[in-house]
Parts: C-alpha cells; sequence; structure tokens
C-alpha cells in the first residue's frame, strides 16, 4: 500500500469514532479519556486527542495512531488494520493475495485456523454421527450447530495435520498454530475425537478451539483449550460474543455464563443475550471488551460452591472495572444447561429477575459456610484492589447498609497503594527538562519551528531519547501539523510513546528563551570541560586559550539569563 493510500485512509478515519467503536470514551476537557484497553486498570489513563488524532495511555505507555490502535486491539497485522479501516469508509485497496509471501504471520496462522474450522464442519456432517447424535441427545439443534460453526476432530493423530500440508501450509506455521503436539515421530493432532467449538474474535474470525469429549471414559480433560498463540490471549475473548453483541447491545444486558454448552442452551432458549467466559476468572479485559455492548452484567454461573466462588470473583472483578454487576442464584447442583432442561425459560427468567447485587448475594450465602467476617473480608479484598475512590467510597456505603457495619469502618481497611506502574524511563528523562520543553515547543507551529532550528541542533541534546525524537522531527517537516504521522516514523516503541506524550501535553511556554539559554548554557559548559582536557595535553597551544576566555565570556552572559540551575 502506497503513502498517499494510507494518508487518505488515516484522514478519512477519525480516531475518536473508531476507538469510541471499541470501548466507551468519555470528554475530558478537549481530550477523551477511558480505562486502557491494552493493560489491566480500573481508573482511566487512556487518552484520545481528537485535534492530534492520536491515543496515549499515561499508565502502560502504549500510544499511536487509528492505524496502530486497530492493529493492536484486534491483533491484526498492520496490512490488515489498514484494510478494514479502508473498508469502513469505502476506500478500495489492492488486494494482498498477489504476494502471500509477505502476509504476517497473524494472516498466516489465522488462515490455518480458518481451514481448521471448515475442516472441522465437514467432518462433522461426513464422519461424526457420533458427535451428531451426542449433540442430539443435548438438545442442540442444527441451527445452533450451523450458527456457532460446530465441528469435529477426527479419531486420528494426523487428520488435521495431513489435510492442512495438502493445502501447502507451510510446516513452521503448524507449529507456531497451537493444533499440534510434538513428538519423536514429529508434530501430532492435540484435537481427536472431539467436539469442536471455534471462538471467534470480535471481528468475526476464528482464533481458536474448545474441544469436547464424547464420552466421560475417553482420555484427557472434559474440555482442552488450544494455547495461547500469535492470535489468540486467554482471557482476552468472550465465547460466542461475535454472534451476541447486537441483541447484548439491543436488551442492554449481558448475561455471562461459565461453559460452551451452558452458553448453547441459553441461546437455544432465547436469552439470546449471553457470552461464556469458558473456565478463566472474568479479566479486566473481558470486562471491558463485553462493557462496549452493556454495562450490565449478569453473573449466571454454575449453581454448586466452584460457581459460587467464582461469580463472586467475577463481580469483585466488575466492580472493580467501575459497573455493578447482578449474580443469579441457581440451585446447587444445577447450571444453566441442565436448570432449563429441567425447567422452563419462565423460570429461569424470574430466577434472572431477582438477580441480586454483590452485597446481598454475599449477606445470603450460605453454601459456603462463610462467617460474616469471612464476608467482609471478601469485600475489603475487593475495595483494596479498586483504585477508583468514588467506586470504593459507593461500593462501601452499599456494603455497610447490608451488613449494618459502618461504610467508614470499611474505608479505614484500604491499604493506600502507590501507582505500580512507573513511566517508561521517566526517572532518567526528568534530568532533560528543558529538552523536552524545547520539543515541545517546536511542535506547536511552524514559526517556533523555524526559530529552534536557528538556534540549536542536535548536538545539544544530550538525552539519547530526546535527541532522537528531535532528530524525526527535523527528517519529518511537511509533517509538522500531523502529528499522528510523525509517530508512525518512530519504530521504537518506547520512544514513539514518548513523542506522543509530548505531543498530548501541549506546550505552556510563551517564552522559550529560558530553556534555549539552559540548554546552550550547558552545551558550552560541556565545550570548555573538553577544552580544558585539551588544555592540560597541550599547555602551550595559545589559541586554546584564546578560545577559553571566548567561551567563558559567554557563559557569564548565559549564566546570568539563566534563572534555573542546570546539570552541569
Ligand atoms: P458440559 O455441560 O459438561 O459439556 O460442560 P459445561 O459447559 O457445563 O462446562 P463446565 O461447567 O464443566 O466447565 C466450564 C468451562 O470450563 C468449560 O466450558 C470449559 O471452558 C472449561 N473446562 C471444563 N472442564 C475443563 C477441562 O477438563 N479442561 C479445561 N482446559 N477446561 C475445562
Ligand atoms: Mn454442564
Amino acid at each position: 500500500m502506497d503513502q498517499t493510500k494510507l494518508d487518505q485512509i488515516r484522514e478519512s478515519n477519525n480516531i475518536v469514532d473508531i476507538i469510541g467503536g471499541y470501548i466507551p470514551l468519555k470528554k475530558s476537557g478537549s481530550n477523551y479519556k477511558a480505562p486502557c484497553p491494552f493493560h489491566d486498570e480500573k481508573t482511566p489513563s487512556f487518552m484520545v486527542s481528537e485535534k492530534k488524532q492520536i491515543y496515549k495511555c499515561f499508565g502502560c505507555g502504549k500510544s499511536g495512531n487509528v492505524f496502530t490502535f486497530v492493529r493492536d486491539y484486534e491483533k491484526v497485522s498492520f496490512f490488515e488494520a489498514a484494510k478494514i479501516l479502508a473498508q469502513r469508509v469505502g476506500i478500495e485497496i489492492e488486494s494482498s493475495k498477489k504476494n502471500p509471501e509477505k502476509q504476517s504471520q497473524r494472516e498466516l496462522i489465522l488462515n490455518v485456523y480458518a481451514l481448521a474450522t471448515n475442516f472441522f464442519k465437514k467432518n462433522f456432517n461426513k464422519f461424526g454421527d457420533e458427535a451428531k447424535s451426542y449433540l442430539s441427545e443435548r438438545n442442540i439443534s442444527q441451527e445452533t450447530i450451523d450458527k456457532y460453526d460446530i465441528g469435529y476432530a477426527l479419531d486420528s493423530y494426523s487428520g488435521l495435520k495431513n489435510f492442512l500440508l495438502k493445502n501447502h501450509i507451510d510446516k513452521n506455521i503448524l507449529k507456531q498454530s497451537g493444533l499440534f503436539g510434538l513428538s519423536e515421530n514429529g508434530a501430532y493432532d492435540i484435537f481427536r475425537n472431539r467436539i469442536m467449538f471455534p471462538i471467534h474474535s470480535s471481528n468475526g474470525r476464528v482464533i481458536a478451539f474448545g474441544g469436547r469429549v464424547l464420552s466421560n471414559q475417553q482420555p484427557g480433560g472434559k474440555y482442552i483449550n488450544s494455547p495461547t498463540t500469535e492470535i489468540y490471549e486467554k482471557g482476552r475473548e468472550l465465547y460466542g460474543l461475535f454472534r451476541t453483541r447486537y441483541e447484548i447491545a439491543k436488551k442492554n444486558s449481558i448475561i455471562i455464563c461459565e461453559g460452551y454448552m451452558d452458553f448453547l442452551r441459553l441461546n437455544e432458549n432465547g436469552f439470546t443475550n449471553c457470552v461464556a467466559a469458558l473456565g478463566t476468572a472474568l479479566t479486566n479485559s473481558q470486562i471491558i471488551l463485553a462493557s462496549r455492548y452493556s454495562k450490565n452484567f449478569i453473573l449466571l454461573y454454575d449453581g454448586d460452591k466452584a460457581g459460587i466462588k467464582a461469580a463472586i470473583k467475577a463481580a469483585g472483578n466488575i466492580i472493580q472495572s467501575g459497573f455493578v454487576p447482578k449474580i443469579v442464584r441457581l440451585p446447587i447442583s444445577e447450571d444453566p444447561d441442565s436448570f432449563l432442561l429441567k425447567n422452563d425459560d419462565k423460570a429461569l427468567k424470574n430466577l434472572i429477575d431477582s438477580a441480586e447485587s454483590l452485597s446481598k448475594y454475599l449477606y445470603n450465602e450460605q453454601e459456603l459456610g462463610l462467617s460474616e467476617r469471612n464476608k467482609l473480608d471478601i469485600i475489603i479484598d475487593i475495595l483494596n484492589n479498586t483504585d477508583d475512590r468514588l467506586n470504593c467510597e459507593l461500593f462501601a456505603k452499599e456494603i455497610g447498609e447490608q451488613f449494618k457495619v459502618s461504610a467508614n469502618a470499611l474505608l479505614s481497611k484500604i491499604i493506600v497503594k502507590t501507582k505500580a506502574i512507573k513511566k517508561v524511563n521517566s526517572i532518567t528523562l526528568d534530568l532533560f527538562e528543558e529538552e523536552k520543553e524545547i520539543l515541545k515547543f517546536m511542535l506547536q507551529n511552524e514559526f517556533n519551528f523555524e526559530k529552534i532550528c536557528q538556534e540549536i541542533n542536535q548536538d545539544y541534546f544530550l538525552s539519547k531519547i530526546y535527541k532522537e525524537i528531535f532528530i524525526t522531527i527535523l527528517d519529518n517537516v511537511d509533517y509538522l501539523s500531523n502529528p499522528s504521522i510523525l509517530l508512525e516514523k518512530i519504530s521504537e516503541e518506547n520512544v514513539r510513546n514518548i513523542l506522543a506524550e509530548i505531543i498530548l501535553q501541549e506546550s505552556s511556554v510563551v517564552e522559550i528563551k529560558n530553556f534555549l539559554d539552559q540548554i546552550k548554557l550547558r552545551k558550552i559548559q560541556r565545550d570548555l570541560k573538553m577544552l580544558n582536557d585539551r588544555i592540560l595535553i597541550s599547555p602551550n597551544e595559545l589559541s586554546l586559550f584564546e578560545e577559553k576566555i571566548k567561551l567563558k565570556k559567554i557563559i557569564r552572559e548565559l549564566s546570568n539569563k539563566v534563572v534555573r540551575k542546570t546539570l552541569f
């Protein structure tokens, strides 16, 4: 894709629309804010600037423009991201098929998963009699099987492997797909004689599988899930969301259950606004992902002790993310699937309607044999991990009322924490504050830029990172008014993130002269030091002394002007 095309795509996609389409953005001054989608956090430190068309997280440091956001959020290549954005605004681009070797690793692995999905589906129809009767015994309809691309993995160590090799898939890519184990005899299929549930990313591509045994006698775990790969990270996805997200948005509530079968049963019975968390504790990423569609979380976990514990944990995580969950109480020996097989939809609907807040649920909870003190300890633990003070207070108030203790007593148990994430390099960079001010200043407009270039050059920068940014700016003068492109020009993430910070923190300096004087003074003091070294070596060279006198004079002049103390 050529630069003009990229420019065209970038200009047609407003970053606020794009990011706002993925995560809820809140207006904050002239910028927008949200909890960072790239790291676990409860208080928003992720900033989007409409004016600059860039984003930056002041927690984890991640930054970039529309392209990098879509790339990192959707887990696709840069090219794929550009394609998605082009499609969105109807810009045509040439197909990538012409040079397959250029396709990214991710694309190649995604391709393997697409092929595998079709292979499993074909096998289900052709050789899957046992799988078919298993699902029909469990009352899963053909419609659901089709809708969720359910398939069947052959009872073979090489079925999938041979199929993929026949399709010219590179051996290296097979290895990285996570679908194979390795023995002395080479790679072998991990999923054998299992019902296959594809897991879709939110843009609808298959990125992982869950496989279920057909009978309890079969060896291996009841479920196997594919491992973390280039395209899949556990705890970032929600099973079914790709199909149910619009229902979730429409009904403005999201039912979260634990298992594949629970999810499918709920769907069969018309509870279409659901997802499954799949065995992991509900993570912040999953909560953020779900909250794009609805913030009304309903936890419908198994009725057993493990389910109760998991639901309490999940509810705590949701509260820490700033939302208010409700928990459904199922009979102790039931999960959503078994409950719906024994009762009608209305019975579940009633249970859902009487779902309780965490405080009420915990207060009424008896199965786990918790004392009141135990329960309060669970709550204090949740409060302790909630960064947002307002959230804490609201939750403490609610708990206080329920348990008849004072909210202040609860809040007094909160351990004051210092922020864990330190900004990259901030310690060393703090020493070069004036270099940063100069960069901020010169990014403001062309006039400032010219002024700085007349006065100093790269030799004046002592910090490696600020120097690199300075040089990048000089090399890309054309993009001065378009900082989101400047960001693209820096390949090292670390440095790029610092540039984003500089771009976002507008210069408050009206008079840059003082900073310039400081930086000049520092440079000349350094020159003087070097000169002194030379004088030590050749003490008879008169010109050196003349030079020294000149430098000293400049230093005196500058020192008088510079207010702040400098390094040297
Ligand atoms: P069935 O009704 O027995 O088919 O399963 P379920 O949907 O009721 O799931 P269950 O409550 O037993 O487990 C919840 C989720 O945990 C499953 O959907 C799987 O994602 C995961 N899980 C369950 N058993 C295993 C296992 O043996 N290994 C792994 N890796 N995950 C499992
Ligand atoms: Mn079950």
